[in-house]
């Protein structure tokens, strides 16, 4: 210790203390356990035969490495990504059925929640309600419309439809008396048809079917909605249609007398005491939707939107609905679409671009204010431009208020604006095969897609909804949008639908459908229409990737103002 010390070492006598004392603890634990371990020894020599002898200073040597290995075990336990790994198997299986006992009672939870509130992204079916002629139809279709324009893929079953289907002829009325059991019998199994389809529509993964039916017995109203939310776990709203304005009823009327198919084979007076027929006969059995009777999720819609009543309406989905229905109107229209007259730019066959009118473009917007003047002296008009150059020319000599709107202006082509088609294939060949693959959903870099004139469309597309006598000066790419929206085309096919120059594009409303005229006015114009090529592939040719490109000038000609010298 003494040499220790005058080396200097002194850190290690000071160790050598430390070990003395710790082994001195340990002696002194090792003692006390000892004795404790004799007790305990004994209940267990006597249990288990042990030897005594030896057996506590082994165990007590053994105990601490095992009580730390359980703390060890404790602490890595608590660390779930461990858990699987460190448990012995019996701990393990434990656990396991703890799990399993947590998820069941987390999914029981589940379940309960469910029974009392549908998520908000489980599918909707909606189920109209009221007596024939209060809108029903009109109002399933234009929800349709509207809500796949909005990206709800929706789809109407109509409930007559499948009544029809039933019987090769309608024969009369009678088929909808409460007391016709064979009638009864028919137009239940036609519900319960459409129901069926709507319910495979929504499994299949769509978000919206509109059941359009009568639905108008309490006990009808019960069953569908508890089947909807217990038995298929989709959300239920129902419509119901009031009309109590006689206008609007007596056009109803007049509708379903020209338009239905049960009607196609009787004479009008036929058709027409047969139909008052029939609506006795519902109306004996209707029973309005009572909000304290029910524990239903209604809106009530009066006179095709002039009053919209809510009860227990919640959710996303539901919610714009509501908002759809407040501003929806029910008059008869007439909508007017026109491109602009010929650009420079069309004759040049170069895209976008702010140009202003050919020689015959101007020609055009003559002929069309002339057309126009004509009616707007009989009722009044309105024009809606974009605010590009070539639209605003176009409807300069209309006598009829104007509005440029900025959600008109033509598809925004970013890089490619400016170009013909030919220098878009010649500098970027692979934008050019992908739009040809997916026109619908490619955006140009820096432009926009025909997906992204769609959504800022949707304010212009409602305010005309309720519009009437309204001429629409746009451009190709806009209108084909428009056109589509009102026509219900399918969204794949819009960019690709024709809208020439030169052309009105004439949409008169019957029902909920639209009537297309088309007016071309005579003055000559190219062609800026260009169908998709067969090859679409990146690595395609260029004759292959031009083969669809309308013919135009390479420079202006000079002699457009007369038509018939221009040739192409
Ligand atoms: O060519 C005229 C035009 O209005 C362009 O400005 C626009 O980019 C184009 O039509 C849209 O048509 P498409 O989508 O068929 O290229």
């Amino acid at each position: 210790m003494a040499l220790l010390c005058i080396r200097g070492d002194w850190y290690l006598y000071f160790w050598l203390i430390y070990c003395k004392v710790y082994s001195a603890i340990i002696w002194f634990v090792g003692n006390h356990c000892r004795g404790s371990d004799k007790a305990r020894s004994v209940i267990s020599g006597s249990v288990g035969n042990q030897s005594p002898s030896g057996l506590p200073r082994v165990r007590t040597r053994r105990r601490k490495p095992q009580q730390h290995k359980v703390k060890h075990i404790v602490a890595l336990v608590r660390r779930p990504s461990l858990r699987r790994i460190v448990m012995a198997p019996g701990a393990a299986a434990h656990a396991m059925m703890e799990d399993k006992a947590k998820t069941l009672n987390g999914a029981l939870a589940n379940v309960s929640m469910r029974t009392r509130r549908i998520s908000q992204f489980a599918p909707l079916l909606i189920a109209l309600v009221g007596l024939p002629a209060r809108g029903k139809s009109q109002l399933a279709h234009r929800l349709s419309r509207h809500l796949n324009w909005n990206g709800e893929s929706t789809k109407v079953f109509d409930c007559s439809e499948y009544r029809r289907k039933h019987m090769a002829l309608y024969g009369t009325h009678d088929i909808f008396r409460a007391d016709n059991q064979q009638g009864s019998a028919i137009r239940r199994q036609s519900a319960r048809e459409a129901v069926q389809d709507a319910v495979l529509w929504l499994k299949d993964g769509n978000s919206v079917a509109i059941f359009d039916g009568t639905n108008i017995t309490r006990e009808q109203r019960r069953e569908l909605n508890e089947y909807c939310l217990s038995d298929m776990g989709f959300r239920i709203l129902f419509i119901e249609c009031v009309c109590e304005d006689q206008e609007l009823l007596e056009r109803n009327i007049i509708e379903i007398l020209h338009y239905s198919a049960d009607y196609k084979a009787m004479s009008e007076e036929q058709a027409v005491d047969d139909l008052r027929k029939k609506l006795e006969h519902y109306m004996r059995q209707y029973e309005p939707i009572d909000g304290n009777l029910e524990g239903v999720s209604f809106v009530r819609v009066e006179n095709m939107g002039e009053t919209v009543t809510a009860h227990k309406v919640a959710g996303q989905k539901e919610s714009g609905i509501l908002g759809y229905l407040s501003g929806m109107r029910a008059f008869p229209q007439t909508i007017y679409f026109t491109r602009h007259g010929e650009s420079e730019y069309n004759v040049l066959g170069r895209i976008g671009g702010d140009a202003n009118l050919s020689p015959r473009g101007q020609r055009y917007a003559i002929a069309l204010a002339e057309h126009i003047n004509s009616k707007a002296s009989c009722e009044p008009m309105a024009v809606w431009t974009s605010e590009m150059r070539r639209t605003k020319q176009t409807a300069s000599d209309i006598m009829a208020p104007k509005r440029a709107l900025r959600a008109l202006n033509e598809l925004d082509a970013g890089i490619c604006e400016g170009l013909t088609y030919e220098e878009m294939q010649e500098r970027f060949p692979q934008e050019f095969a992908w739009r040809d693959q997916d026109k619908l959903r490619y955006r140009y870099p820096w432009g926009e897609s025909y997906i992204d004139i769609m959504t800022r469309l949707r304010p212009v597309l409602s305010a005309l909804e309720d519009e009437h006598n309204v001429v629409v000066v746009g451009h190709q790419a806009v209108l084909r949008c428009m056109l589509g929206y009102f026509l219900d085309a399918k969204l794949d096919e819009l960019p690709y639908m024709t809208v020439p120059l030169h052309t009105i594009v004439k949409l008169t409303s019957y029902g909920y459908k639209y009537k297309v005229e088309m007016v071309k006015l005579p003055v000559e114009c190219v062609d800026t229409h260009r169908k998709q090529p067969k090859n679409c592939s990146i690595t395609r040719t260029t004759a292959d990737a031009l083969v669809t490109v309308p013919s135009h000038y390479d420079t202006l000609p000079s002699n457009l103002w007369q038509s018939s010298e221009a040739q192409l």
